[in-house]
């Protein structure tokens, strides 16, 4: 099966390559702006999900079988400062790649988030009603939109909070924030009152290649085990690391007002994700633990 992974040196992008199967024959994109400075195992090519020229020669490199949609501008206050910008790669690059995939005749996975919900009512299946709070949160629902309206097969796969190690000079996460800010001693503010379920990225991965292999469509939601506030989440790192947990200290979501506004708790339910994919939810302790092994 010949696979193509947009955002391929994302965190998300690199965790897929190291989860896929033997069978699969991969080729990735990435931003013509990044640097590729460690080899990963698809085929490689830059390219701007936005520019359909660019994405129509990257489709007669690849003759995908299938898409996995992953490259976004990922940042919530990025979004919100930067609309215009960040709305012509969330939802212009969907449209660009769903249109691709409707052209080569490819199956679409596109990766959506858990940003699509208000966080008010907890914990949320793939049928629930969406209601984003923020702008990054209005232009998944859109981006959905987009990959439903297509009318190329797909599926929506929708990962709460990830972490994991992430390709040199891509974007940390709160585990990376956190392991070095503790290991340089500094203190850490950390939130008490929004809560979720961290999922490490191979996880996520994990998650989309059953979905791909399985031939499914539909909505996914895909979460670990555990259900935290930040301040746990920190915590937890902070034990699995040996660092000083009392650095961290809890404080409330309005300690940090300049921020975008987020939802208190979009946390999931999984029971789709186990009984469809046959996966079972990773708990922090052991996706921390896998983490530090694998730095
Ligand atoms: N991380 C999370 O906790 C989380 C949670 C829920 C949903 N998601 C969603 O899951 C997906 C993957 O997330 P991630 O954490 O792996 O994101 P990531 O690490 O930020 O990777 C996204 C990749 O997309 C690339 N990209 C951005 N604009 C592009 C463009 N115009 N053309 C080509 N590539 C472009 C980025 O390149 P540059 O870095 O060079 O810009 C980056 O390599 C995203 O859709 C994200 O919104 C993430």
């Amino acid at each position: 099966m010949r696979v193509l992974i947009t955002g391929s040196t994302g965190l998300l992008g690199c965790a897929l390559q190291t989860q896929a199967g033997a069978d699969k024959q991969l080729y990735g994109i990435f931003h013509p702006a990044r640097p590729l400075p460690r080899a990963l195992r698809a085929s490689q090519q830059p390219a701007d999900v936005t520019s359909m020229p660019e994405m129509r020669r990257v489709f007669e490199w690849a003759r995908p079988d299938v898409v996995i949609h992953a490259a976004a501008i990922g940042s919530v206050d990025f979004a919100e400062k930067h609309p215009a910008q960040t709305h012509a790669v969330n939802v212009g690059g969907t449209a660009v790649v769903a249109e691709c995939c409707k052209e080569f005749g490819a199956r679409l996975i596109y990766i959506s988030s858990n940003a699509v919900f208000d966080g008010t009512q907890p914990l949320y299946s793939e049928t629930d009603p969406v209601s984003p709070i923020n702008y990054y949160g209005r232009l998944k629902v859109e981006a959905e939109q987009v990959s439903a309206a297509s009318g190329v097969p797909h599926a929506i796969v929708r990962p709460i909070l990830m972490y994991g190690w992430p390709y040199p000079e891509e974007r940390g996460n709160l585990v990376t924030t956190w392991v070095k800010a503790l290991r340089e001693h500094q203190p850490q503010s950390v939130v008490e009152n929004v809560f979720s379920k961290p999922l490490p990225a191979q996880a996520c991965a994990d998650a989309v290649w059953a979905i791909v292999n399985r031939n499914l469509t539909g909505i996914y939601h895909v979460a670990g085990a555990d259900h935290v506030s930040l301040h746990q989440f920190a915590l937890a790192v902070a034990a699995a690391f040996a660092l000083d947990p009392a650095l961290i200290q809890a404080v409330p979501d309005s300690f940090f007002p300049q921020l975008a506004p987020r939802p208190r708790d979009t946390s999931f339910n999984t029971t789709k994700m186990e009984k469809e994919l046959g996966l079972h939810p990773v708990p922090l302790a052991s996706g921390l633990q896998q983490m530090k092994a694998g730095a």
